[in-house]
């Protein structure tokens, strides 16, 4: 049947109908396009035209080739053009009502033999194939938005489709040149299932007040999306959206598929995303659409203290020294101060202006030792310890003894809730948490408690921005942004695998076809990303004498292992701590090795826990003000 393939019709030549007919017409064949009145052919033929019209413009098509494509796309109000067609694909709106009574028609009107075919996003295939007298026949295609650009297509079986009709669409599909995809009928199919736990997760983020738009999609276009998930929820439609996450919902229960009430909110108020100029963001004036961190006053880099001596450590030394900041870096023991002043030397290697700034740097404006007395005059102290609760509870105790009045003292805990690290101090409101979710990148999430004071939230901001990072803002929450969105994503993902519903392809490049996940080796080079990595090995190498790193020179300072806290502060104030502040003499030494593998606290379990069948708790059920200032 698929070699006899000659016309195929099209229903509904909106948005997606349009882009299928023309991606059909681009592959030779005949297609019918049926609108259901004339306003709506003509908006069709509209989009058809301005469609293969900028393809002509980009020179990716010849004016006779435009043509010939148009020529081959009959325009009908009319189902009964549909009755010599092999297969039939129906676009027209997510409401399982409409398209069951499309399908009565197309049932009526078309050949016993031909296949029908629905580009649903979500909607059960089975329910609408069951409304026809050829269930056997019915088919899920769902093409992705612009049907011309997007390779995915996933192609959908229900326990009813004859084997025959399925490689009818797999035969087409192969045709186009796209990648498909086979899979059972379940609520979203694959893309979708995953993207909108995601997408509604965002919208109840943004809904409960824990961080603005701009800062919710600043920080996951961050992470290598092409766009945020609030930019990406007004692109497909909230309408769409909402009637996505409704079907998933509704065979799921899935709480994180319970549309969040923002999302009924806007689509209520006819506040539809791009196509009516309002959802998220306003698109009267461009700019507006536009992520945008917090401007900020562009400070001088303040004089900045690290704790600890792991790679997270190192790579925010790295990162202060290049922005020309003074740092001062504590570990916890002699030999461990060596190896934080080893790794620093060793990133000079190579040519790359980053190494020269570098190495600049190390010879003027780092300091290092045991004594915790070296963060003094810091204004800015990050913790980047071990992610065990009772050490950085002393630590920020400690911390809290020698560091200067106004200075802020910041944690890069992800699974200790900074609200923890603040009360162990006496000046809760001065603690804020610091996040990178690569520790390499520009992102860093800022996490503000109850207590946080604004002055500090405000301070702390400008000492990131000045220090060349993008900050945008949160609250203490699990996961801030990034790692509460991302995770859970990537969880189900591996749900969905173990489950057997689909397979994993270990091609890095077809998956990211299939997720629209950017393929980092397709970035270009640019000023701050100096080609592939290792690409400098061929350049002369340039490596900074050891003697010139004035950390080594300060790293032999005296080791004290007080009863309370493993390192010594060098203070006297910190000898006899407060009764209050003493943890247990085992509490055992700093680690600095990796803090992924730190048992996870119970409370931070619920999103981002092993796989389960527990539903998971949205931590964003309300918006809702307290004294925390608002991000
Ligand atoms: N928008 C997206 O990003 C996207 C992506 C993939 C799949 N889809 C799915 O594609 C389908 C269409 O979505 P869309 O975004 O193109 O919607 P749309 O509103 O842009 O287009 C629907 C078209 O169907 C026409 N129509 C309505 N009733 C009709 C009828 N009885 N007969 C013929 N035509 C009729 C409308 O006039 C309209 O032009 C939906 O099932 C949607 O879930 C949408």
């Amino acid at each position: 049947m698929g070699a006899s393939l000659d016309k195929v019709g099209v229903v509904g030549l909106g948005t997606m109908g349009a882009g299928i007919a023309e991606v059909l017409a681009r592959s030779g064949l005949d297609v019918v396009g049926i609108e259901v009145g004339d306003e709506a052919l003509k908006r069709g033929r509209g989009h058809l035209e301005s469609s293969t019209g900028r393809a002509v413009k980009r020179g990716k098509l010849s004016a006779e080739e435009q043509q010939a494509i148009l020529d081959r796309i009959e325009l009908s109000t009319s189902f009964g053009a549909l009755s010599d067609c092999d297969l039939v694909v129906e676009a027209v709106p997510e409401q399982l009502a409409l398209k069951r009574r499309v399908f009565e028609q197309l049932d009526e009107v078309c050949r016993a033999d031909a296949v029908l075919a629905t580009n649903t996003s979500s909607l059960s295939v089975t329910e609408i194939a069951v409304s026809t007298n050829r269930p056997e026949q019915i088919v899920g295609v769902h093409f992705f938005n612009p049907a011309p650009v997007m390779k995915l297509v996933e192609i959908i079986h229900t326990v009813l489709t004859r084997p025959e009709a399925l490689a009818v669409v797999q035969d087409l599909v192969e045709r186009l040149g796209k990648v498909g995809v086979t899979i059972g009928d379940r609520a979203g199919f694959i893309a979708n299932r995953l993207l909108f736990g995601y997408l509604n997760q965002a919208a109840a983020m943004y809904d409960s007040g824990h961080a603005t738009r701009e800062d919710i999609d600043a920080a996951m276009k961050a992470t290598g999306l092409p766009m945020g998930p609030l930019t990406l929820m007004d692109l497909i439609g909230l309408d769409v959206s909402l009637e996505v996450c409704e079907a998933i919902y509704r065979e799921t229960r899935d709480r994180r598929h319970a549309p969040a009430p923002i999302l009924r909110q806007f689509v209520t108020a006819g506040l539809l995303g791009r196509k009516t100029g309002r959802g998220f963001y306003s698109y009267d004036e461009p700019a507006a659409a536009t992520a945008t961190a917090e401007a900020g006053t562009v400070e001088p880099p303040p004089q900045v203290g690290v704790v600890g001596s792991g790679p997270l450590a190192v790579a925010l030394i790295r990162g202060c020294l290049r922005a020309g900041a003074h740092v001062r870096f504590v570990a916890g023991d002699t030999e461990k101060a060596r190896a934080v002043a080893t790794a620093l030397e060793q990133s000079v290697a190579g040519d790359t202006e980053k190494a020269q700034a570098v190495s600049t740097a190390l010879e003027q404006s780092v300091e290092g030792g045991t004594e915790l007395a070296l963060l003094a005059e810091c204004d800015l102290i990050i913790e980047a310890v071990a992610e065990d609760t009772s050490v950085k509870r002393s630590l920020f105790a400690a911390v809290d003894d020698v560091a200067k009045p106004g200075a802020i003292l910041a944690t890069t805990a992800t699974t200790v809730p900074v609200i923890e690290l603040a009360a162990a101090t006496d000046r809760p409101k001065d603690v804020i948490g610091l996040h990178l979710p690569d520790p390499e990148g520009e992102l860093t999430e800022i996490a503000t408690t109850v207590v946080t004071a604004t002055e500090v939230a405000r301070r702390a901001t400008e000492y990131v921005t000045a220090l060349g990072k993008h900050p945008v803002r949160c609250r203490d929450r699990a996961g801030f942004i990034v790692d509460a969105l991302r995770v859970p994503y990537l969880n189900d993902a591996v749900r969905m695998l173990e489950s057997g519903y689909a397979r994993r392809r270990s091609d890095r490049r077809r998956d990211a076809v299939r997720l629209r996940v950017p393929d980092r080796s397709d970035r270009r080079p640019g000023p701050d990303r100096p080609g592939p990595r290792g690409g400098g090995a061929a350049r002369p190498l340039h490596r900074a004498p050891r003697a010139r790193v004035r950390a080594l020179r300060t790293a032999g300072g005296a080791v004290h292992r007080g009863p309370y806290f493993p390192l010594s502060t060098g203070s006297s104030r910190t000898t006899q701590p407060p009764e209050d502040r003493r943890v247990p003499y085992d509490a055992g030494p700093l680690r600095t090795g990796s803090s992924r593998t730190a048992p996870t606290p119970a409370y931070r379990r619920d999103r981002c826990g092993p796989i389960r069948p527990v539903r998971s708790r949205s931590p964003y059920p309300e918006r809702h003000e307290s004294a925390q200032e608002p991000p």
